[in-house]
């Protein structure tokens, strides 16, 4: 199936028929997550892969009892960094030197634009940017899902301090903001399931020129 193609069949899923996604079908779209771009490449944010049934169940609880969250196959949890230190810098520098076989001597000028460019936020601010990053590779998910042929839901309908207790990230420098739940549409229970897509049209969206 083509993108534009895949991206009209796509919809945010309200009911899911339970079935598993195979591994060979979710590895694909996990890979194109990481493979998501990312301001200065740092990549703030980590994604929490989660089918066990109990974990879900306990999910469930925080999400407004969502019937995708128990019904979806596996759900990706994006957790962005509350904070950024250099030491975060230190270590992607030394990533990029590693993967890119360079001396890191090389990266001094990166190092410190990114080093200035903390220094010059709020952790309140570089944590909301932290947000952006992650949310970009939900974007990238959700497509490389339709493109899977897996129905996918993006999520933010969760409470957030709930759920970072069940996963355990009040005691770690990861926030939860947002799920992708990737399963199968139930056809015979999604009221969307047939429903058209709506949108603003193109005269409204793009504006040319202006
Ligand atoms: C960031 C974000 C959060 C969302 N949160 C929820 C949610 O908690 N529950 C839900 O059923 N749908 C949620 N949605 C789905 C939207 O309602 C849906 O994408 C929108 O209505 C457009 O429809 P479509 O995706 O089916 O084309 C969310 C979508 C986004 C992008």
């Amino acid at each position: 199936m083509g993108l534009l193609n895949a991206l009209s069949w796509r919809y945010a899923t309200k009911r899911m028929n339970g079935q598993k996604v195979p591994s060979e079908k979710v590895e694909p779209i996990l890979e194109s997550i990481r493979l998501s771009a990312s301001s200065f490449g740092l990549q703030p944010y980590r994604v929490i892969v989660v089918d066990d049934p109990a974990l879900k169940a306990k999910i469930h609880e925080s999400a407004c009892q969502q019937p995708q969250i128990v019904e979806a196959s596996h759900l990706l949890v994006f957790a962005s960094w509350k904070t950024i230190t250099p030491e975060h810098i230190d270590s992607y520098i030394s990533l990029v030197a590693k993967e890119r076989n360079m001396p890191v001597e090389e990266l001094a000028q990166f190092d410190g634009m990114l080093k200035d460019f903390l220094a010059s936020r709020t952790q309140e601010r570089l944590s909301a940017w932290a947000t952006r990053q992650a949310y970009i590779g939900l974007g990238t998910g959700l497509i490389a899902a339709a493109m899977e042929q897996i129905d996918a839901t993006p999520m933010e309908g969760f409470n957030t301090t709930e759920m970072d207790k069940v996963l355990g990230l009040d005691k770690t420098n990861l926030q939860s903001v947002a799920i992708l739940a990737l399963g199968y549409r139930d056809t015979a229970n999604d009221y969307l399931v047939n429903q058209k897509k709506v949108r603003v049209s193109k005269e409204e969206f793009f504006i040319y020129n202006r």
